[in-house]
């Protein structure tokens, strides 16, 4: 079990830091995946533009393949004009829509403010139901205030919603396994 973890923004830290953490309550699950880690500001990112894929540059031809290769998800978003950042939406239109069907997602976001949660709701969720993953119905949303000046977590009811994320997405993947065996193309 090959589980991606995916920091979909280039500014920024607090998304990195929930999903290490996220990373460390998985890990603690003694589930023993295999987790890797995927930072969109260590790539080279070109606009999807409809040319054959052969034609992208080969940190996006690797982007394309980290996310096929991959059994699950952890999607770490930052909020970005109450929505997600450009960048994050651009690597979703290039995977084919195949490619996550099936498999488990959850996903962790950050915004500046408490009033932007809902964009994982409104915006993060319906792309992930168009590619039928499985989303965990636990999200987590963290803001300005659950973190130290260090963008440390300060807060424990956020520690305790990430860990019990990890626990429900550790059992999502069984789920994902029986699904993804045998596929239909329907
Ligand atoms: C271009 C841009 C637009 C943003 N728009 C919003 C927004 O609409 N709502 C919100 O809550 N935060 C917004 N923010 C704040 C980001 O969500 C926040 O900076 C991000 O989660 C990462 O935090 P960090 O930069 O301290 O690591 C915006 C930030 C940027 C750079």
């Amino acid at each position: 079990m090959k589980v991606l973890f995916v920091d979909g923004t280039i500014i920024g830290n607090k998304t990195g830091v929930v999903l290490e953490t996220v990373q460390h309550y998985i890990k603690e699950t003694g589930c023993g995946f295999e987790m890797e880690r995927l930072n969109f500001s260590d790539y080279d990112h070109q606009f999807v533009d409809g040319r054959p894929a052969e034609e992208y540059n080969e940190d996006m031809k690797q982007l394309i393949r980290k996310f096929e290769e991959a059994d699950g998800y952890i999607i770490a978003t930052p909020v970005f004009q109450a929505s997600i950042p450009g960048v994050l939406k651009n690597a979703f239109d290039m995977l084919h829509p195949r490619t996550m069907r099936y498999k488990p997602v959850s996903i962790v976001a950050n915004g500046g403010t408490h009033q932007h949660h809902l964009v994982v709701e409104n915006q993060m969720k319906p792309i992930l139901d168009y590619f039928r993953c499985l989303v965990t119905p636990n999200y987590v949303y963290t803001h300005r205030d659950h973190f130290d000046e260090n963008s440390k977590i300060i807060d424990e009811d956020v520690h305790d919603r990430l860990k019990e994320l990890a626990r429900v997405f550790v059992k999502y993947t069984e789920m994902g396994k029986e699904l993804t065996h045998g596929i239909i193309d329907a």
